[in-house]
């Protein structure tokens, strides 16, 4: 079967108002198999016009069919949308895996997911209101919460369905009209959503996928004045780009940018349900997670077994190509795996080494395969303890009280997720309340990804939040009316 099967598209068309059309430049970019290294199909490369079509397309929908729509009616869309992303789920998977390199497994967790982002803002869309505010005599206040307007949405490659599951769904579910700008390296789910999106009876232009290169489509979409709200999920440094393109035309910014994230075992954890975790935290999708866990802070009376622990598990894990659901499957692109192994390479020369995966035998040499590799007594300022590795690799280091686990915990620019394993109740609410981080999972790691649960950063890892019912609060703005009836 090949990845057209999979797609039943064609996938050098972008989606604009509605129609299938080829980017107005004609080119088309590479899509290729990490697992192989093959190319395995290609997408369109669009550019500056086809941005401009798209912002025009989701303007035009707002003041037409899709602007006119009830909360309530926008929200039988997106169920549509649920239970066909469901009767497609297994397609999607296939996707994802062969165009990420995802472990199947866990691609279909993502189109679960989707679904489930979908359901949720569907149910919610009519339940969004305003306020109406105790104001002087003669007055009634009241608040209306209204759609931005137009809003560019730019995702990355890690955990494409999620990602734009979480934005688009809350966006269309607020009243917005979303351009998509998929990353280049994953592409194809987002233009399988869009053949989805319309099977459900979106109206035209609500929903616009542009794909291309971030420089070329993303910039634009950045930094078009018809925008009103960009949403952005990626790296530091292209989020800053992004914030200073909606500085320009003073429009609202959610930034997610990643982390390095603690996770924190203090001398009274479990831990036997806690070992799985402290890996799994960091080595699902290949440690290409935002929310990877990738620092672990060990209290000393625990240290050694926990380092001990941790190896055992490094030492069973297995990667290979994503078809065959192994732990670990390939990096996304040649890139992105010679700036791990780079960090990996590093580490080993300077860095005690505790242990390290395997690779499958029939792994293809021409896949962007690394090691699991965990790196133990690792000095708090070494760059493998501060900076993000995108990739499946972990350090370990002991603190010997809870002033200092916080002091480690807090002490990079980053704060998106904190893990803290403790039976003492007090601690436990100490530390929710002293971690800089976006959200804090007491005995848990990120408790099955929670659609419903607030997410976003602090510091480094950027601001606003989506997720849960929060997200939509960040889709809308609130406008303010007062009448004076006496
Ligand atoms: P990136 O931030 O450059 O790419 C993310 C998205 O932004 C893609 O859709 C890309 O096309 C787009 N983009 C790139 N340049 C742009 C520009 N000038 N204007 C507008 N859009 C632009 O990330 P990249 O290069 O793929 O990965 C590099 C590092 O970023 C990773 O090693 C990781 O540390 C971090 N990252 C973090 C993610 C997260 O979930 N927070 C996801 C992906 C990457
Ligand atoms: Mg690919």
């Amino acid at each position: 079967m090949t990845i057209d099967d999979l797609t039943r598209l064609d996938s050098t068309r972008i989606f604009v108002n509605g129609a299938w059309v080829a980017p107005s430049g004609g080119e088309a970019l590479p899509v290729e198999d990490p697992s192989t290294g093959r190319i395995i199909g290609r997408i369109g490369r669009g550019g500056l016009a086809d941005v401009d079509a798209a912002v025009e397309a989701a303007a035009a929908a707002l003041e037409g069919e899709w602007g006119r729509l009830t909360a309530t009616e926008r929200g039988r869309i997106l169920m549509r949308m649920s239970a066909l992303v469901t009767a497609r789920a297994e397609d999607l998977a296939m996707i994802e895996t062969l165009d990420v390199g995802k472990p199947l497994n866990q691609s279909r967790r993502d189109s679960v997911a989707l679904a489930r982002y979908l359901e949720f803002y569907a149910g919610a869309a009519d339940k969004l209101t305003g306020t109406t505010i105790p104001y002087q005599e003669g007055f009634t206040a009241y608040t209306l919460r209204e759609p931005h307007g137009v809003c560019g949405i730019i995702i990355p490659w890690n955990y494409p369905m999620q990602i734009l599951g979480r934005a688009v769904a809350a966006a269309l579910a607020a009243g917005n009209a979303v351009v998509l700008k998929p990353a280049e390296d994953a592409s194809l789910s987002s233009l399988v959503f869009a053949s989805i999106a319309a099977e459900a009876g979106l109206p035209a232009g609500a929903l616009n996928v542009v794909t291309g290169l971030g420089a070329e489509v993303g910039a634009a979409l950045a930094g078009h004045r018809g925008v009103q709200h960009l949403s952005f999920t990626g790296s530091v440094a292209t989020g800053m780009r992004i914030q200073e393109a909606a500085a320009r035309n003073v429009v609202p910014v959610t930034l997610e940018l990643g982390g390095k994230s603690p996770h924190i075992v203090f001398d009274d954890a479990d831990l036997d349900l806690a070992m799985p975790v402290l890996v799994g935290a960091c080595m699902q999708n290949a440690g290409q997670t935002c929310s990877a866990a990738s620092r672990v802070l060990v209290q000393r009376g625990v240290y050694e077994e926990v380092r001990r622990r941790m190896a055992e598990i490094y030492r069973g894990l297995v990667v290979g190509p994503a078809c065959d659901s192994h732990d670990l499957g390939p990096i996304v692109s040649r890139r992105q795996r010679q700036s791990v192994q780079g960090f990996i390479d590093l580490g080993r020369r300077e860095l005690t080494l505790a242990a390290e995966g395997t690779l499958h035998p029939e792994a293809p040499p021409e896949g962007h395969y690394v090691l699991p590799t965990l790196f133990s007594e690792v000095p708090p300022d070494h760059a493998l303890a501060r900076e993000e590795i995108f990739g499946p690799v972990q350090v370990l280091m002991a603190f010997e009280d809870e002033a200092e686990a916080l002091r480690l915990a807090n002490g990079t620019d980053y704060g998106l997720v904190a893990g803290v394993w403790t039976r003492d109740g007090a601690r436990q609410l100490r530390m929710a309340r002293k971690l800089h981080s976006g959200q804090v999972f007491i005995n848990n790691y990120g408790a099955g990804g929670g659609v419903e649960l607030p997410f976003g950063g602090v510091g480094r890892s950027g601001h606003g939040r989506e997720k849960g019912f929060e997200a939509l609060y960040g889709f809308t703005r609130v406008k303010t009316v007062t009448v004076h009836h006496g």
